[in-house]
């Protein structure tokens, strides 16, 4: 157990990267329930950011230093419970007769913090400044702040727009850029900001989804912001035409095989670049089956997941075989979700070839599968 002035001493020193308070002393209407702390890279100085949870509201501050805002925090009857992390991460748990427990010791890391500064700097779309389209489908706060409960769907589209500006320029002026299973459309709106906004480039962009409420709803948000290249249908991927000229297809989670319909069309269509992050993998799982790999077919979890690897290995080497130059990429951290792949894939110039998919094909008789993305090229 420390006493305040040793905790204080104690947090003094801390080089802090990010701190969760939580269990407040009081609670209730209008008083901070929450509150955490995250280092930033403002302008090129180390800066941090602390949210205070007011109700339904995220008040957000920037200061330079934060040790004594902690102690301030902890020791005069704000919070219970404070979860550090930085050189050193650990949990103080403050009791009823303000002695404190400093819990779970583990050395941390200075690395973290470099890494956390280059994301934050390559960024393409940045917080702090209001941006229409992510405060209307709910990503962002009046004042351009992330609402917390999208902080994983923030990240997972700037992601997605790291690794387009990597491939940026295969995408021609004037492209026609095709989402599948759209869904809200973050996305979406995402890569047509990017392209028509940052990059001037003029594309067209047209998502697909099922449910007609979500699509009704996306595109009056278009309409309403002057986004005239940008439409929503309501349509099975399954049922789309081959005729029209698409440069790019992206997918973002679409469920389980509609990932290998969306790869189908795309190559069907010539697609210059196809991004896809697939979803849940069932497929596959529901049949597989190996001698060779009793070890992994004996646990559930290892069949599943050699099943969800299989299935997209299979995906990943029909692109190759249709002349694409084919990377799977590890698309967000664990931490944020657990479909953590993407493919992405280039048109090249090799031709097609009948040996690799006869070896594909035999691969999946060996491991009793019929995968979706074979099948409907033999349709
Ligand atoms: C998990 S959500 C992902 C939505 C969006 N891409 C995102 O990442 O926010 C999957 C979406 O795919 C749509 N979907 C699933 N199967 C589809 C199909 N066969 N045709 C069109 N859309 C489909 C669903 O309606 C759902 O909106």
């Amino acid at each position: 157990m420390e006493n305040i002035d040793s905790v204080k001493n104690i947090i003094k020193n801390w080089k802090i990267n990010k701190v969760i308070l939580s269990n407040p002393v009081k609670k209730g209407d209008g008083l901070i329930f929450r509150s955490t702390i995250e280092r930033v890279e403002i302008k090129g100085t180390d800066r941090f950011r602390i949210s205070d949870f007011v109700d339904k509201k995220v008040l957000h501050r920037i200061e330079d230093c934060v040790n004594d805002i902690i102690i301030d925090k902890m020791c005069n009857n704000g919070f219970k419970n404070c979860d550090i992390s930085g050189n050193i991460n650990a949990v103080i748990l403050k009791n009823k007769k303000d002695m404190f427990t400093v819990t779970g010791i583990k050395k941390g890391t200075d690395e973290y913090i470099s890494k956390q500064h280059n994301r934050e700097k390559n960024r393409i779309i940045k917080e702090g400044e209001k941006i229409g389209w992510m405060y209307e489908l709910g990503l962002m706060s009046e004042d351009g702040h992330i609402i917390p409960n999208k902080a994983k769907k923030f990240k997972q589209i700037n992601r997605f727009l790291e690794m387009t500006d990597d491939i940026e320029k295969y995408i021609p002026e004037n492209a026609h850029i095709l989402d599948m299973g759209c869904g809200k459309s973050y996305l979406t709106f995402a890569m047509y900001y990017y392209f028509n906004i940052i990059k001037r480039k003029n594309v067209t962009i047209k998502g697909l989804d099922l449910k007609k409420d979500v699509v009704e709803h996306c595109n009056k948000l278009a309409e309403k912001f002057g986004f005239d290249k940008l439409r929503f249908y309501c349509m099975d991927i399954a049922d789309t035409k081959d005729d029209e000229k698409i440069d790019m297809m992206i997918t973002l989670h679409a469920c389980d095989t509609a990932t290998d319909y969306a790869l189908y069309h795309a190559i069907r269509h010539g697609c210059k670049v196809i991004m896809s992050v697939p979803c849940c993998q069932h497929e596959l799982n529901k049949t597989i089956e190996n001698d060779e790999l009793d070890i992994i077919m004996k646990h559930g979890i290892l069949k599943e997941r050699f099943a969800a690897l299989l299935t997209d290995a299979f995906r990943a080497e029909m692109l190759e075989i249709f002349g694409y130059k084919t990377d799977v990429m590890e698309f967000i951290d664990m931490e944020h979700t657990p479909k953590n792949l993407l493919i992405r894939a280039i048109q090249g110039n090799k031709k097609s070839s009948d040996e690799n998919l006869e070896k594909l094909k035999a691969l999946s008789k060996k491991y009793n599968v019929e995968p979706s993305i074979i099948k409907l090229f033999e349709s």
